[in-house]
């Protein structure tokens, strides 16, 4: 394409709804044919620019400085509308603050910390996965995904057991307000303010154990780099972000194993690849579908001018599965070189939390490929339908033992 041909083009002018209930059941064609049809879409119907090829969602997470998170990482644009909540001071931040709460969580994060959480996470495994292998016929989702993440990170941040079924409702909240509001918003905020309550209550330091990661947050206000309300915030950002997200993708990693046998086959018959099919899954059917930015001036993206204080829907879920990034990208391939894939995101705001992720993808998941036989559907998946996450309410799941 020439400089002048560059200059010239124009968004294609998008006449579909990626948040209808329909295009959240089955996104990939719609997906597909947004690629095909431009690189970048401007929808009326939300004013917003919505990027879907690799490159392009690769370069706008990478450019935080053009890029800015800290207007909100939903639709809503903060510099015109009042967020629900007060911001995230990681997710919804740009640098220097940024800089210093990540430093923060990150230090959470190190490898000598998953390696002290890892004999936990894998006894849990070994007990969530001969329960199942016990009840034989169970739903994926409340007897399997929802019950390993949702007690052993909550463990590993210290929070007390009392409650914790206000986390999944939480995440509801969060996500779903990460779109626009819509019936769906309307739904997960039917009872906001008990949720919210418990949330708040329970981040703040007396509420946690004094050995969890939550504890190693108040430590930096102990170490003069937080605030106390910045420690809450920050543990906040924890149970927002670690929860539903690992949930829904223990889930659609299920789902992937029960639907493509041939995976499943090698899984089971090499544990050691659980690693990288738990990553794959998240290219594949990776839960966080899209997240936003608000353009900090002019720009350019693929040949197309965006005004200042515009906001931009990156796809990640359509960059996974872009051929001009991945061969057969709609096929569920466990040994995958699947580096670069934008299931956690990518850049300075690029998941946080993912040593812990896989290590509770690769703890389970091992565990079932050690001691499972056969694995498959026992009826109809239900969806369930949530604004920027892709999710099953229900997966009717059949296991056998080896
Ligand atoms: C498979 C599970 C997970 C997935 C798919 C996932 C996905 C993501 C994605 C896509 C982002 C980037 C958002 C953006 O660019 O605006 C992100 C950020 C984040 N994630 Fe995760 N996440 C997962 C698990 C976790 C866990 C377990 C934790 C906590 C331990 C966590 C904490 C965070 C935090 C705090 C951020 C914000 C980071 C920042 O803004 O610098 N996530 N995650």
């Amino acid at each position: 394409m020439t400089q002048t041909e560059k200059a010239l083009s124009k968004p294609v002018q998008l006449d579909i709804d990626p948040f209808s209930i329909a295009a959240l059941g089955d996104p990939y064609p719609l997906y597909r044919a947004m690629r095909e049809a431009g690189p970048v879409h401007y929808s009326s119907r939300y004013d917003c620019y919505f990027v879907v090829r690799h490159d392009d969602v690769q370069r706008v997470l990478g450019e935080w400085r053009t890029f800015s998170s800290a207007a909100g990482v939903g639709l809503a644009n903060f510099n015109k509308e009042r967020p629900w909540r007060p911001p995230s001071i990681v997710l919804e931040a740009d640098p220097p603050l940024h800089t210093r709460t990540r430093t923060v969580l990150a230090r959470t994060m190190t490898p000598g910390v998953v390696r002290q959480l890892r004999e936990t996470f894998e006894r849990e495994a070994e007990l969530l996965i001969d329960r199942m292998l016990d009840m034989g016929a169970f739903d994926g989702i409340a007897d399997f995904a929802e019950i390993y993440p949702t007690k052993v990170f909550p463990d590993a941040v210290g929070l007390p057991a009392k409650g914790r079924e206000n986390l999944l409702p939480y995440g509801s909240m969060v996500f779903n307000s990460f779109g626009p509001r819509n019936a769906l918003t309307e739904a997960a905020f039917a009872n906001a303010d008990a949720v919210r309550g418990w949330i708040m209550a329970n981040c703040a330091r007396d509420a946690l154990s004094k050995d969890g990661l939550g504890a190693m947050i108040y430590a930096a206000v102990d170490a003069g780099e937080v605030s106390e309300d910045e420690a809450g915030m920050l543990v906040r950002s924890f149970l927002s972000a670690g929860v539903d997200t690992t949930v829904n993708a223990f889930g659609n990693m299920l789902w992937c194993l029960a639907t493509f046998p041939d995976q499943w086959r090698k899984l089971r018959e090499n544990p050691g690849l659980a690693r990288n099919a738990f990553e794959e899954s998240l290219r594949f059917e990776g839960p966080a579908q899209c997240f936003f930015r608000t353009t900090m001036d002019d720009v350019e993206v693929g040949g197309v001018q965006i005004g200042a204080n515009e906001k931009i829907c990156c796809f990640m879920a359509s960059a996974n599965r872009d051929p001009r990034r991945w061969n057969n990208p709609d096929t569920f391939d466990i040994e995958r070189k699947v580096v670069g894939h934008m299931g956690f995101g990518t850049g300075i705001h690029g998941c946080v939390g993912q040593p812990i992720a896989r290590l509770e993808g690769e703890a389970v998941f091992a565990a079932l490929a050690r001691k499972a036989g056969t694995i498959e559907l026992a009826g109809e998946p239900v969806r369930q339908y949530n604004n920027v996450l892709r999710a099953f309410a229900s997966l009717p799941v059949r296991v056998t033992r080896k």
